[in-house]
């Protein structure tokens, strides 16, 4: 593969922060200063449904937004819910969907199934999240991946898949509690296996063409590794998201790459 033609999506999943509109438009300014100077990298930042409205104006085509969830419904009675149409209206491209910080409070791959057809029904672009809880030695993780790809794409179209983003988020490699991030080898290799279940699914041509992203614990100084070693498309970033400075390096390092 011609490394220097390659594009890579770098993704910066904010979660519930940060604490007040005025601070989520600075932060998103500032990343999307270095995000529209970069040649091969699309940056995408999920704030809080909340900040959207601040940051719709500053979107831009290389620093886009995307929404951490979305309801399955088009519109009605389902309190506390957010819509497609809804999202749309501030200028969201992207949706996060099957976070395991969501899969923690209930969301199964059942629901999350819902939400990926409604999401492409409206034309967004989703980035479905898997990963195991635990990676045990005799490779049930490898069944873990395979079962929540599997219910999440029942009934999505073969002409759908260029349209999503897979991303590997092991849970142990995520957030505070993380005891490390994946090694470089563990994501590629995910990054293989995810293929080989959309080509199973599918067919090769079709897992040929899928995005995998990683995600856990990326940083400044792991972030290359990922995406040096090949098969990793790109990047979803957490903590090191919401420094501007942090994530901008993580944008500037990755659009180094040849
Ligand atoms: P982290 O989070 O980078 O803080 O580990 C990643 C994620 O939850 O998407």
């Amino acid at each position: 593969m011609n490394r220097t033609k390659k594009s890579f999506l770098v993704a910066g999943n904010w979660k519930m922060n940060p604490s007040s509109h005025k601070e989520a438009k600075k932060i998103f300014k500032e990343i999307k200063s270095v995000a529209q100077k970069s040649r091969t990298v699309q940056t995408v930042v999920f704030p809080p449904f909340v900040y959207l409205n601040e940051i719709t104006n500053d979107v831009i085509k290389k620093c886009s937004l995307g929404a951490q969830d979305i309801f399955w419904e088009e519109e009605g009675s389902y309190t506390g819910q957010i819509s497609a149409s809804m999202i749309k209206s501030y200028k969201a491209q992207y949706v996060l969907l099957g976070h395991s910080e969501l899969r923690a409070l209930g969301e199964t791959d059942a629901v999350i199934n819902k939400k990926l057809k409604t999401v492409l029904k409206h034309e967004l672009k989703p980035i479905v999240c898997v990963g195991e809880q635990i990676r045990d030695t005799e490779g049930w993780y490898l069944h873990t991946i395979k079962t929540q790809i599997e219910v999440c794409f029942v009934g999505i179209a073969k002409k759908s898949i260029k349209d999503i983003v897979i991303a590997y988020e092991p849970v142990w490699a995520i957030g505070k509690g993380a005891t490390r991030e994946a090694t470089k080898e563990e994501a590629g290799e995910m990054a293989i296996y995810i293929k080989r279940v959309i080509s199973t699914l599918y067919d090769t041509a079709t897992a040929s063409i899928v995005r995998v992203i990683y995600g856990g614990s990326v940083n400044t100084k792991n972030c290359m590794s990922f995406l040096e070693a090949g098969h990793v498309d790109g990047l979803l970033v957490g903590r090191e998201s919401l420094s501007s400075k942090k994530f901008g390096e993580i944008i500037g390092l990755v659009d180094g790459i040849k």
